[in-house]
Order: C-alpha cells, then sequence, then structure tokens
C-alpha cells in the first residue's frame, strides 16, 4: 500500500462565524472542531500530518503543541483552498504515496469512511478522488457534476453555479485523495476566475479529468458525516449530530442509563461505566470520568477533570470541577466541588462549598476517607480533612487550618470540640 501523507486546510478568515476566536478552535460536544479533524488524520496512520494555518495562525498553533507527529506550515495571504494546498509544496517534495486533503471545518467524519474512502483510491488507481455526499439541503456546498457515463467532470461552487446546476443533490465535501506527484503540477494550472477570485482547490478535479486522468467520487453513506461548519448554525448542527451520536453510543454499547436524552448533555471524550444511572437535565463535559455503579443527577454538572469511581454518587445541584470521587463516595444535593480529593464513603453534606478560589489562584483540597461533612460547610483552600473527622452544619474551615483525622470541628471559624481515639 502507498504512503500516507496528511493536509488539513485551517488558515481561512471564517468570517461567516463573527467571532474573534478561529473557527477551528470552536468546540463541538465540548471538543475543538480541529481537534477532531487531527484525530481522523492521525487513525489513518499517516507518516506526516501538516496543517496550513494563516489567520490566527499562533492560536492555532498553540492549541495543538503537544499533538503528535504534526507540524504546521502558513499561508499569510488566503488566496483559496488551491492556494492553501500549494503552502504545503515542500511535504509533498519527493514523495510518491498518496495525499489525503481534509477541511479543518468538518469535524464528523468517522474512521470508517475515511479507511473505506483510501481503499477505494487505492483500488482504482485514480490520480484523485473526492468525497462526496447526496444531501437533502446542498446549499453552500460544491455541486458534483458528472457526465453521461456518471464519471465525474467537475466541481462547481455554489456562488459559481447556474440554477439548472444548483438542484444538484450530490456535494462536495472537501474531503479528497490525490496521487501525490500528480497534485503540484495539476495546483498550478488552477486559476482564480470565478465568482470569488480564489484558486479553488476543487478546480483539480477537472484539470485532471481535461488530460483524461481517472478520477472518482465516491459517496458516503451518511450525510451527516461531512457536515462543513462554516457559521453558527452549522454549530448547532454539528453539536446536535455528534451529541446524538454520544448518546446512542452509551445507550446501545455502553451499558448506560439516561432517563431523559432530550435534556441530557454529554460531551466528546467521556467515560461512563455499565449500569450508571443519569438522571435529567445533567451536564457532563469533556473528559469527564464514570465508573460504573453511579448516579448522577437531576440538575449536576460535572466540569472537565471530574473523576467519579464506581459506585459514587452526585446527585441535585451539585457541580464538581477537576474533583476525584473514591470508591462510596457521596454529594446528594447543592454543592460546589472544586479541585478536590474525595476519599472512600465520604458524605459531603448538602450546601457544601469548596472555597477552591483566592481571586488570584486556584488551590487544592483534600478530604479523606470517611470524613463527614456537614451540611453548609465551607472549606477554604489549601486545606486538608483528615480521616473520619467531620464538620458540624455551617462550620467554616479557614485555609491552611487541616482539620486533624477523628476530629469533629464546628463554627466559624472552626474549632474543634471533640477527637476519636
Ligand atoms: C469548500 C469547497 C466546497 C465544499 C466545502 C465542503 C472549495 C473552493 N470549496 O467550500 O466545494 O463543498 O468546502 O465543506 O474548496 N482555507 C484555507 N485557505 C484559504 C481558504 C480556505 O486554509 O485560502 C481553509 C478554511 O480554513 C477551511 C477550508 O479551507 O477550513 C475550506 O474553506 P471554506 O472557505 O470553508 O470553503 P467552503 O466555502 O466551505
Ligand atoms: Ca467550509
Amino acid at each position: 500500500m502507498a504512503e500516507l501523507k496528511v493536509i488539513i486546510l485551517a488558515a481561512g478568515k471564517s468570517t461567516r462565524m463573527k467571532s474573534d476566536t478561529p473557527k477551528v478552535l470552536h468546540e463541538v460536544a465540548g471538543k475543538p472542531i480541529l481537534r477532531y479533524v487531527l484525530e481522523q488524520a492521525a487513525s489513518l496512520d499517516p507518516v506526516e500530518i501538516v496543517c496550513v494555518v494563516g489567520h490566527q495562525a499562533e492560536r492555532i498553533e498553540a492549541a495543538f503543541q503537544d499533538f503528535p507527529n504534526l507540524s504546521f506550515v502558513e499561508q499569510a495571504e488566503q488566496l483559496g483552498t488551491a492556494h492553501a494546498v500549494a503552502q504545503a509544496e515542500s511535504v509533498l517534495r519527493d514523495f510518491a504515496g498518496d495525499v489525503l486533503i481534509l477541511c479543518g471545518d468538518v469535524p464528523l467524519l468517522s474512521h470508517a469512511t475515511l479507511a473505506a474512502f483510501l481503499a477505494q483510491h487505492q483500488e482504482t488507481g485514480a490520480k484523485a478522488s473526492v468525497l462526496t455526499a447526496d444531501v437533502g439541503d446542498p446549499t453552500g456546498y460544491g455541486r458534483i457534476v458528472r457526465d453521461s457515463t456518471g464519471a465525474m467532470k467537475e466541481i462547481i461552487e455554489e456562488k459559481d453555479c447556474p440554477p439548472e446546476l444548483k438542484v444538484i443533490p450530490e456535494i462536495n465535501s472537501g474531503t479528497y485523495l490525490f496521487n501525490a506527484p500528480a497534485l503540484m503540477p495539476t495546483l498550478q494550472q488552477i486559476g482564480s476566475e470565478n465568482a470569488q477570485g480564489e484558486f479553488y482547490l476543487t478546480d483539480a478535479v477537472h484539470v485532471l479529468v481535461m488530460e483524461q486522468q481517472v478520477v472518482t467520487g465516491v459517496m458516503v453513506n451518511d450525510e451527516r458525516e461531512i457536515i462543513g461548519v462554516n457559521n453558527r448554525r452549522d454549530l448547532a448542527q454539528a453539536d446536535a449530530i455528534a451529541r446524538g451520536q454520544i448518546m446512542l453510543d452509551f445507550l446501545h454499547n455502553g451499558g448506560v442509563t439516561i432517563i431523559d436524552p432530550a435534556t441530557t448533555y454529554i460531551d466528546a471524550d467521556v467515560e461512563i461505566g455499565r449500569d450508571t444511572v443519569i438522571r435529567p437535565f445533567t451536564c457532563i463535559r469533556a473528559g469527564v470520568k464514570i465508573g460504573e455503579n453511579c448516579e448522577v443527577g437531576p440538575f449536576a454538572h460535572l466540569r472537565p477533570g471530574t473523576v467519579m469511581e464506581q459506585g459514587t454518587k452526585i446527585g441535585a445541584f451539585v457541580e464538581a470541577k477537576n474533583a476525584h470521587f473514591m470508591t462510596g463516595a457521596k454529594a446528594g444535593h447543592m454543592a460546589y466541588l472544586g479541585d478536590v480529593e474525595i476519599g472512600h464513603d465520604v458524605n459531603i453534606g448538602a450546601g457544601t462549598i469548596i472555597a477552591n478560589y483566592d481571586g488570584a489562584k486556584k488551590h487544592k483540597t483534600v478530604i479523606e476517607d470517611e470524613a463527614f461533612i456537614g451540611c453548609g460547610t465551607v472549606l477554604v483552600a489549601p486545606i486538608r480533612v483528615g480521616k473520619g473527622a467531620s464538620t458540624g452544619a455551617n462550620t467554616v474551615v479557614p485555609k491552611n487550618r487541616d482539620v486533624a483525622p477523628g476530629a469533629t470541628v464546628v463554627g466559624a471559624p472552626a474549632r474543634e470540640i471533640k477527637r476519636k481515639e
């Protein structure tokens, strides 16, 4: 099999988003759009991934600094998608394999779809392949024009599209495979005589077809995979699609009970164990890990960094952020629990607040095993509550005034009234 390199296009100005944040850093189900695309690329095991950046390049590079096997090239002026690919010339030099080109704003392609696309491209020996879809509403996308035999002829952009072609339901997903040696000479023949005055990558199809080269169009089964995010409406739509898939995966494959999927919001990259029950109006943010046999909600907000070990409970109106619940720990009602380790079988009373922020910095709290935190307790971080200790109702424990193991403290500020042997 030919070697594979991936070029991802993410230099555009994202004008239609009307945002100070570059489009590819906007989130779908709690995860930046570009991270989806990078993960798709990586799942095909390419020798190299190159991302073309321009508008707010520094922000995008900083956000993905840690991503393996990834480098960036700059497109200083955004003159179109063909011009963007041409900036990655150094990547293509002396490379005889295939190049997958992905749009940085198309987040929901599945690995299965891309793997099948690659297999088909390699089997047909095409110089170029385009991933297409038949869609209910093709507005905004490039239309795929085929000849009478069904062979690919060209792609016409929405803005250049005469009315008779606007009705074509087959659109360009913005995902292409090229035989690398054929790509650069093809790009050099693309002009910018079109409605937007841009160098369109889509014109590569016409160039190759005129040279009698084989160009194939491969259709995806599920049009929801190819959604391109150009504006906030697309973003909301992509978000709904992604969340729907996440929900179905937990229900079908995960053995998780979700009482009301319509009012439950689960981000990408969340883990939930078997026989856990998620009650209505609950929001579980990206990266949260929940073990088996847990109970969450109703009205719970689990923010990033939260880990619930098996058999733990987070109930109504509890917000947890970077909170680690060890087996048997419970917070049944109305609490804010931030930057905290909560030991085995700890009970957090209603109204407990962990004051983790002093106005400048966040501090950590540790509540050791079997501690009992009374209703309305405020723990001012940094603080440690010892094993088996208790706080009375409305206790305020000042920062650095650790509660000894087995101690009972009451009042504001907290004072010790007894200690277990
Ligand atoms: C593009 C395709 C269209 C397809 C659609 C799929 C072209 C000309 N059109 O249209 O046929 O149906 O995607 O979603 O390619 N970019 C750069 N540099 C540039 C211009 C764009 O890197 O100079 C990047 C953008 O950041 C974006 C991607 O390329 O990630 C696509 O550009 P965009 O302007 O969104 O193209 P569409 O109009 O959606
Ligand atoms: Ca787009």
